[in-house]
């Protein structure tokens, strides 16, 4: 059966690649630091503090809804939180970023992982998940959840934190296969359930976040090492019933093989040209992007014609959703993200491009 919700959200139409009556717009890290509201939240609370009480994370959540009236909202959270319910001590350091205090360095510290359910750790997110789409509903806004990938979860239980190079997440994969399996799978098994969980707390679209895997390692190895897991988690998710986005950066190289790991639309980042990319994996596979999010920091002309770029390769086929090619950076001035919005809506009116 398809809800009333499913039937009118741009969005979420063009996850199944129907026609719309204007292509959808959301923005990757859409609640954040370029936001007025936002910084005024974080200047009183912590950011575990914002993600841990459902009020909190609801509000920030509505924040970008109400600023620019995107067609999507994405729950307030990150991809780490479940790192703590399998043992991991994590911390986001001011100026820093997220640091864990007791990484995985050996095998033994692999089984020592726990693999709780996410009613139990996490159950804040899925509390916010319901504030936030009792309110959505009714006004016809779709809420995404989303968690990340194993590849880039490993690579900060491993690293302890952001990294350059992955040089330890690699040498450990390489030097320790039978625990790496061990611990993909533990990933695996305890985001698909906190993927499905968000389902049913009232998520209409779920997105997955391999931010550094493609950034990492080249075809022979992700095929390797990351993709048997990638598909398990899709195959798992896939059964919670909403559309899924498989998102990835530095993966133009073997996108192919990226999109063929499953999810119902591909996530791609602004490396490749939208109708190369689309091409790739071709046209009746939807696609989310793929404008760079510094442009965003650029005089309107420029940033206009990078938009119009974005919209010219889209060529009006269904199954767009217009997004960034990544994060949108925290130095972006709000009226460029209004001026985003307005000009996508105004010219894509009618559904075409
Ligand atoms: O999109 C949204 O609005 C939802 C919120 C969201 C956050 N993180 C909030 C956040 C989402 C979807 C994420 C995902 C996430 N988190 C990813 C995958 C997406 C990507 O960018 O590749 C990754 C790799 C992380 C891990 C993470 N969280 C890092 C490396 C950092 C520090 C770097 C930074 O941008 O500050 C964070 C912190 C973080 N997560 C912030 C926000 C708004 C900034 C924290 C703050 O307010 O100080």
């Amino acid at each position: 059966m398809t809800t009333e919700l499913e039937n009118k959200s741009r969005f979420l139409r063009a996850c199944r690649g129907l026609p719309v009556d204007q292509t959808p717009i959301w923005l990757m890290r859409q609640a954040g630091r370029y936001m007025p509201e936002y910084r005024a939240i974080r200047a009183r609370h912590t950011m575990l503090e914002v993600i841990q009480t459902p009020e909190l994370a609801a509000e920030v959540t509505l924040q970008p809804i109400e600023a620019f009236d995107f067609d999507a909202a994405i729950i307030f959270a990150d991809i780490l939180p479940p790192l703590i319910g399998m043992g991991l001590n994590l911390e986001f350091v001011k100026g820093e970023g997220p640091v864990i205090h007791n990484p995985i360095r050996s095998a033994q510290d692999v089984d020592r992982l726990a693999t709780p359910p996410a009613a139990e750790t996490l159950a804040p997110t899925l509390e916010a998940i319901r504030l936030v789409t009792a309110e959505l509903t009714p006004r016809g806004i779709p809420l995404i959840g989303f968690a990340g990938a194993p590849f880039t979860l490993a690579s900060y239980a491993i690293e302890g934190g952001s990294s350059r190079t992955y040089a330890r997440t690699k040498t450990f994969m390489y030097a320790e296969p039978a625990a790496w399996k061990r611990l993909m799978t533990r990933l695996v098994t305890v985001q698909a359930d906190y993927l499905i969980q968000q389902a049913k707390a009232g998520a209409s679209a779920l997105q997955i976040f391999d931010s550094w895997a493609g950034l990492a390692l080249g075809q022979t190895d992700y095929e390797r090492y990351v993709l048997p897991y990638n598909q398990m988690l899709f195959q798992m998710v896939a059964r919670a019933g909403v559309p899924v986005i498989n998102f990835s950066t530095g993966t133009s190289a073997y996108l192919e093989t990226v999109a063929a790991a499953g999810g119902d639309v591909l996530g791609i980042d602004w490396r490749l040209p939208l109708d190369v990319a689309w091409q790739k994996i071709g046209f009746d596979h939807p696609i989310q992007g793929n404008l760079d999010p510094v442009t965003l920091l650029a005089p309107w002309r420029e940033l206009k014609a990078h938009i119009d770029d974005v919209l010219d390769r889209a060529g009006g086929r269904p199954g767009h959703i217009f997004n960034l090619g990544h994060g949108i950076l925290k130095e972006t001035p709000v009226e460029n993200v209004r001026r985003l919005v307005d000009y996508v809506r105004e010219r894509t009116a009618g559904g075409g491009a």
